[in-house]
């Protein structure tokens, strides 16, 4: 049974394991011959489930920490406007920077906060994302690790939300209203 307002499944536990797996080995590999220190990034709150089940499938040592910004409102359009709602504890500069984000969808928000990690001078700055929909660009990114590029649907579910809800639902289905 699908939750109400959700259509379809896009993705299914089983498929976002095997993603997430995949994402793990490859930012393992990537980061295994550096002697700079690995911060994971959590980008909240989109992708506090991802990224909880993304750090366990990085098999190095690293350190965790969330930034959380403000794009969207209670809507499914970009405003535009990112703010920083909470900023990092920890000091990024001189390590190995992995921004873990839910979906990358025009670009707006990432983008913006790209840049003002970029200027806290890291030694590396890479991106992971869940979900990519490329269609929807409308500011460019370069993304080092991407789990799926989807069609232009909302989607919720692990993490993903409409209005705020959904986002413990563990699939991720398309989003239909009520
Ligand atoms: P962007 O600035 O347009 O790339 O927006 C990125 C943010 O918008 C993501 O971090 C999500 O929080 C939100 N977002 C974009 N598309 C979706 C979607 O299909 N479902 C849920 N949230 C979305
Ligand atoms: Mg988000």
């Amino acid at each position: 049974m699908l939750e109400k307002g959700l259509g379809k499944v896009l993705l299914s536990q089983e498929q976002l394991g095997e993603i997430v797996e995949r994402l793990g080995r490859e930012i393992t590999e990537a980061y295994q011959g550096s002697k700079n220190e690995l911060i994971v990034i959590g980008l909240l709150r989109g992708s506090f489930l991802f990224m909880a089940d993304l750090v366990r499938q990085i098999k190095l040592p690293m350190t965790t920490d969330f930034l959380t910004v403000s794009s969207y409102g209670d809507g499914t359009v970009s405003s535009g406007d990112v703010k920083v709602v909470m900023d990092l504890d920890e000091t990024i500069t001189g390590c190995d920077v992995l921004v873990v984000e839910d979906i990358i969808d025009t670009g707006n928000t990432f983008s913006k906060v790209i840049r003002m990690l970029q200027n806290r001078e890291p030694a590396s700055l890479k991106i992971c994302t869940l979900l990519n929909k490329p269609s929807r660009r409308e500011v460019e990114v370069k993304i080092d690790f991407c789990g799926m590029d989807i069609p232009d649907e909302f989607v919720c579910g692990y993490g993903l939300d409409y209005a705020q809800k959904y986002r413990n639902v563990p699939y991720v289905g398309i989003y239909t209203g009520s």
